[in-house]
């Protein structure tokens, strides 16, 4: 290493470019805090003329990322190019292969290659630190690898993904439709053209499958998580969970069972008033429950340029203040080699409470059906609403039915809502919430 700790950037666009300008900007603070000028050296992107809003003419710019990963002009490689296959893969795994740490704020990369890239890096004694891949600007990495080492953790769940959270908090406050929020987001630059990654609950797997990695030893299975996006919610969920006592947010939640951990992302109710309830708009949270600590909560920006770009800096810094030759941390907490393979959860068997929407036949017996087949499984209802009928031409009048179950299995719930089917008193689809239970 020369007397600077020289960056190698791939990407610049949102979160890259602005990592640029924090550099130059907050050059002397950061000499300060990390005790070694930290300064950019190469670049790359793929429009080497487009105009980023800062100042690259004293860089050099290497068109090839991989290159730009071995270069003996950096010492530590930044990824921000994002996507979980070339050059981001090629080009993280060529930078640990020649001796550069590694920062990167992509999990997909690392939801798909994180434990053969964490196990390079141990290899070679380097860094590959991650803090922006989760939860944007909020430092849960360094408090999941570093600050709560002395704990077993029991549950970790959060808000993960700021779009999803966006449109939710919209169809409750402005009572619009799912598809007029996801519109208004998509406006408004909080959602992508081609939203599907987000709405169906993929992007919080991956940041979920990264948390699960770190607080229970297990390797990183973003396949083994149970996934259920947003898309199925209607606004007439979101009003009767808010006559019920909650509010509808999707989360990604990674429980320790005695079958082994349970990683679901799906979403839920969660009691108003609580923490998690009242994260709103693109604000993201990450809830941790362990032994030693009892329960924190940390939430902040998700996404956005600066924000980002502060989780990237921050790890930058901690690769200066490393001291050469000293034996890293391994970068999902423990050797990759001892991580634990991670089973798909089985959701037949998760335990909770559940919100049901039925629309039914508004007939003598359906009621008693309901209860019946509840009764069946061993379900106990906390509650049960018939709410207000509705006509629909000549047909018979239907019956919104809102009940709210005990605790129960998810086995016991699908074959009670089979058996209301089956006699035939359901008209549509069973809309089925779980109910977080928080502690
Ligand atoms: N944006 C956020 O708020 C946020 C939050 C947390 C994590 N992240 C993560 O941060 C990473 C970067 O996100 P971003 O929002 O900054 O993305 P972005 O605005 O789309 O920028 C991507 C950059 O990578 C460059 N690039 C893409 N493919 C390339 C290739 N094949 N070769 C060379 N350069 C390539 C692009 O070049 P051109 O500009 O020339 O097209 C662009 O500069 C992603 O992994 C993302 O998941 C982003």
């Amino acid at each position: 290493m020369s007397n600077s700790l020289r960056l190698g950037i791939a990407g610049l666009g949102t979160v890259g470019a602005a990592l640029v300008r924090i550099v130059q900007e907050k050059h002397d603070m950061l000499t300060a805090r990390c005790g070694q000028s930290v300064v950019v050296t190469c670049v790359n992107a793929r429009s080497k003329s487009k105009d980023r809003g800062v100042d690259l003419s004293n860089l050099t710019w290497i068109d090839d990322p991989v290159e730009l990963a071995k270069s003996d002009d950096i010492d530590v490689y930044v990824e921000l190019m994002g996507g979980d296959g070339d050059p981001a893969y090629s080009s993280v795994k060529a930078a640990l292969e020649n001796g550069k740490h590694v920062v990167t704020a992509n999990k997909a990369l690392l939801a798909k290659h994180g434990v053969e890239l964490a196990e390079i890096a141990e290899q070679n004694g380097l860094l590959l630190n991650y803090e922006a891949a989760v939860a944007g600007g909020i430092p849960i990495i360094k408090v999941m690898r570093e600050s709560l080492t002395a704990n077993s953790v029991t549950r970790v769940f959060g808000i993960l993904n700021g779009t999803c959270n966006y449109i939710l908090t919209r169809m409750e406050d402005d009572g619009l439709s799912f598809e007029e929020c996801l519109k208004d987001a998509q406006d408004l630059g909080f959602a992508e053209a081609d939203p599907t990654f987000d709405i169906e609950g993929n992007d919080t797997a991956h940041k979920l499958s990264i948390l699960a990695s770190l607080a229970f030893g297990t390797r990183i299975a973003p396949d083994a998580i149970y996934l259920e996006g947003i898309t199925k919610i209607t606004i007439e969920d979101i009003e009767a969970a808010r006559e019920l006592g909650y509010r509808i947010k999707l989360l990604g939640v990674a429980t320790k069972t005695p079958n082994g951990v349970e990683s679901r992302v799906h979403p839920a109710m969660v009691p108003l008033g609580s923490a998690i309830a009242e994260i709103g708009g693109v604000t993201n949270a990450v809830s941790i429950e362990a032994d030693t600590v009892g329960s924190l909560m940390m939430s902040g920006p998700g996404a956005g340029g600066d924000a980002t770009a502060s989780a990237v800096a921050g790890d930058i810094c901690d690769i200066a203040k490393s001291k050469p030759g000293h034996q890293h941390g391994p970068a999902l907490g423990q050797p990759a080699h001892s991580l634990l393979p991670h089973e798909r959860s089985q959701m037949r068997a998760h335990e909770g409470g559940y919100f049901i929407r039925l629309t039914v036949q508004d007939k003598p017996g359906t009621m008693a059906s309901i209860a019946t087949r509840m009764a069946e499984q061993g379900i106990s209802l906390e509650s049960i609403v018939q709410r207000k009928h509705k006509k629909s031409g000549d047909e018979d009048s239907h019956a919104p039915i809102i009940l709210v179950t005990h605790e129960t299995t998810e086995h016991a719930i699908n074959a009670a809502l089979e058996g209301v089917k089956s006699d035939g008193r359901l008209v549509g689809h069973a809309q089925m919430i779980r109910i977080e239970k928080l502690t």
